[in-house]
């Protein structure tokens, strides 16, 4: 398997106001040509913090992002990133959002961006929604428009950070059944951060669990045993299914931050000095 993309010993530290703050330490993973990687850890853990590093939105403080053997040392056509917020120019229509995006091709002619723009919207299933504004569309129909603008640029890399965790649970599968046709069409090699454990059971090759923060790290690496050209259902009736995602969930369980206090934490907390 060749390897395209490679992290190694990547490490993001914050200044913040109380000092300097290790989000993610000696992050080192390989990513093969095509593949299908989650990115799956606890919220808060550094998912995001990666992520943006791969996409060059944001440099390491050490280590590196690997691409074809070349350091990353800022964004790149070949790497397009989604949101977890479609972040659309509000005063374009959804197809002027995705023919912008088309235009940062060299030598493309206005005609040629506006087919491009078409054939992603029409891919991702929103065309008949080309001539609306944003704002008049539903969230889900908006990461379409995103999903449809990123494949635009024509990147080889699709870096999707949590683009479904806003949307209901049902607009949230037809989404990713949408993504998982594209990307079975497609050559594309897709990092996708997430804390959905069963939409990176159905929609990744490969598993990247990582430690909570401070100082997130890869704790393991899981390879997703079901067979391509997947459906939910027969994913979800995989004998190995709760097997895999018992062992995601011991993982996180195990790796939860202790000292973070959680809601009900503190309601019990209240609960005691009340009585
Ligand atoms: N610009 C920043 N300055 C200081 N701390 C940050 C900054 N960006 C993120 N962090 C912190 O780094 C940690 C990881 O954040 P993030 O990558 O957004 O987590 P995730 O995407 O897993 O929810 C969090 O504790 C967050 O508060
Ligand atoms: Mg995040």
């Amino acid at each position: 398997m060749s390897v395209p993309l490679e992290l190694t010993g990547l490490t993001k530290v914050f200044e913040t106001t109380s000092g300097l703050f290790v989000a993610v330490k000696d992050v080192n993973a390989k990513v093969g040509a095509g593949e299908f990687v989650a990115i799956l850890g606890h919220s808060g853990c550094g998912k995001s913090t990666v992520l943006s590093m791969i996409a060059g939105l944001a440099p390491p403080t050490y280590g590196g992002v690997i691409v074809d053997g070349t350091e990353v040392v800022g964004p790149g056509a070949e790497r397009a990133i989604v949101f977890q917020s479609p972040c659309l120019l509000p005063w374009l229509t959804a197809r002027e959002n995705v023919r912008l995006a088309a235009a940062q091709r060299p030598g493309t002619t206005g005609r040629q961006q506006r087919a491009t723009a078409d054939h992603y919207l029409d891919l991702l299933g929103v065309l008949q929604d080309a001539d609306q504004a944003p704002g008049k569309l539903s969230l889900g129909t908006q990461q379409c428009v995103s999903v449809a603008r990123a494949l635009s640029l024509q990147p080889r890399f699709l870096l999707l950070d949590e683009p479904f965790s806003q949307l209901d649970s049902l607009t949230r599968f037809e989404l990713q059944d949408i993504l998982l046709r594209v990307w079975e069409e497609s050559d594309k090699t897709v990092v996708m951060v997430t804390h959905d454990v069963d939409e990176a059971l159905y929609l990744a090759d490969r598993l990247i669990l990582m430690t909570d923060g401070p100082e997130a790290t890869v704790g393991e690496s899981l390879v997703v045993p079901f067979p391509r050209r997947r459906r939910r259902a027969s994913v979800l009736g995989h004998p190995e299914y709760h097997r895999c995602r018992r062992r995601v969930i011991d993982f996180l369980e195990h790796h939860a931050h202790q000292s973070r206090p959680t809601v009900l934490d503190d309601l019990i907390r209240r609960r005691a000095v009340m009585h």
